[in-house]
């Protein structure tokens, strides 16, 4: 018995000793990954123009937690890369992701990139917010992108990007705010971002996309901004726009969109700002509009529609802006507006 227990403590002891091998291993190799980390980040310094090697003139040495723009978490290792507004120029094609295992957050808003995304960006397993906003990126953004499950914000706007918004996007299961507007994307809006269960922002303005609205858009019930406008997208407003029942606000102006308003429009009683105008719109203003009694703003003008405008407008007592001007509609404004 009492050598049964004895062998039972040698074995808890066995237990605790392998426990603290497999720490320090862990440990040892966020210390390993750290001279990789020094390794890429200086190898990529390297390939950047003369301009950055004097703004980045911290970045020397063996410690990259104390460099400009740079984070690390609490082993040391970096996680955070923040180069906002510095003037950085060259491009991403020397900068090994796979290097960087534990980053979190990729900050390059407003700087002189160019180049294309690399497909290595997939590596980083952990990143939740990517900025890209403000450079000269341009080209495909690869399918690879698809692999970030943990992305929450990717913010691409104001660059060059052009090819079609890749479909593995709808992987993306963490994702709260994609804005890609304000660039030369083409071809359709995939209707795999119907996936994004979580999203809250979707913006693909001012690029050159084509198709219809994908229905599967109704599914994204916490959905709050809807920007669509400035694109050539044709075909009707699906009746399913009635499922995204957190917007505020829904702009589809100046597209090729055609058809009447569904009147499932109505289920979206937190809007506060909805644009069609600019549009192919035809057919009567639905009356179930006067249940968006949050309706602060509401622009329909040059379509091509008609008839009388329903009395139910005059629920809409919280309108500040309302232009219908360029259409067809007959008789008088409700009298209360
Ligand atoms: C950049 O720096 C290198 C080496 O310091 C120099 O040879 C080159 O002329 C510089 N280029 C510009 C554009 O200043
Ligand atoms: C980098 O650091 C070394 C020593 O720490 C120093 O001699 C060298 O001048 C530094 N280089 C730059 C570009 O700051
Ligand atoms: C990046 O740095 C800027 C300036 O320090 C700061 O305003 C911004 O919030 C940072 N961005 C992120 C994502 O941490
Ligand atoms: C972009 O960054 C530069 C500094 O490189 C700064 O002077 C400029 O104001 C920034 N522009 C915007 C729109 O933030
Ligand atoms: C990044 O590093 C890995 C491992 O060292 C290497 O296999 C890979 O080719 C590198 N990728 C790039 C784009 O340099
Ligand atoms: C982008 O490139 C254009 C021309 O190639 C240049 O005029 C512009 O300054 C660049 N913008 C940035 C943010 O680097
Ligand atoms: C999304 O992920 C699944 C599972 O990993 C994969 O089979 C599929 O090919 C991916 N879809 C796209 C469009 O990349
Ligand atoms: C999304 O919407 C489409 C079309 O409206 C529907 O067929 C599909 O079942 C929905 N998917 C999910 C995951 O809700
Ligand atoms: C509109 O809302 C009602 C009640 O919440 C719901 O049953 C209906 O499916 C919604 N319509 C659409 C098109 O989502
Ligand atoms: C509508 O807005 C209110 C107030 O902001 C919020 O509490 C509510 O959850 C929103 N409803 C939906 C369906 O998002
Ligand atoms: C959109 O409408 C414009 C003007 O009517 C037309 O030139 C263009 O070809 C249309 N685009 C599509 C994709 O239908
Ligand atoms: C809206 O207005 C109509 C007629 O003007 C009225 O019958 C209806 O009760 C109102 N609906 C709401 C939700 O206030």
């Amino acid at each position: 018995m009492a050598s049964e227990k004895q062998q039972l403590s040698m074995l808890s002891l066995a237990c605790v000793l392998l426990m603290l091998v497999q720490e320090m291993s862990c440990l040892a190799s966020t210390r390993s990954s750290s001279k990789m980390e020094v390794e890429a980040l200086l190898k990529w310094k390297s390939k950047l123009d003369n301009k950055s090697h004097s703004t980045l003139s911290s970045w020397n040495g063996s410690s990259p937690c104390s460099w400009r723009g740079i984070i690390c978490d609490s082993f040391g290792s970096v996680a955070r890369l923040n180069l906002s507004h510095s003037a950085i120029g060259g491009t991403l094609q020397h900068l090994n992701f796979s290097h960087l295992p534990n980053l979190v957050v990729l900050e390059l808003t407003n700087n002189s990139l160019f180049g294309n995304i690399p497909p290595g960006i997939g590596d980083l397993s952990k990143l939740t917010y990517i900025n890209c906003r403000q450079n000269n990126f341009s080209r495909r953004i690869p399918t690879q992108l698809g692999s970030l499950r943990s992305l929450q914000t990717l913010v691409f706007n104001e660059n060059k990007f052009n090819g079609p918004i890749p479909s593995s996007i709808g992987n993306m299961s963490s994702l709260r705010n994609l804005d890609l507007s304000s660039n030369q994307f083409v071809g359709s809006i995939p209707k795999e971002i119907g996936m994004l269960e979580s999203l809250n922002i979707l913006v693909l303005s001012t690029n050159d996309l084509t198709g219809s609205i994908p229905t599967t858009l109704g599914n994204l019930s916490t959905l709050q901004d809807l920007l669509l406008y400035g694109n050539q997208l044709s075909g009707p407003i699906p009746l399913e726009i009635g499922g995204m029942r957190s917007l505020t606000r829904l702009q589809l102006l100046g597209n090729n969109l055609t058809g009447p308003i569904p009147s499932s429009i109505g289920n979206l009683t937190n809007l506060s700002n909805l644009d069609l105008s600019r549009n192919m719109l035809s057919g009567p203003n639905p009356s179930s509009i006067g249940k968006l009694i949050n309706l602060k703003s509401l622009s329909l003008f040059r379509n091509e529609m008609s008839g009388v405008l329903p009395t139910e407008m005059n629920n809409l007592t919280s309108l500040t802006i309302l232009q219908l001007g360029a259409n067809n509609f007959v008789g008088q404004l409700p009298p209360e507006i």
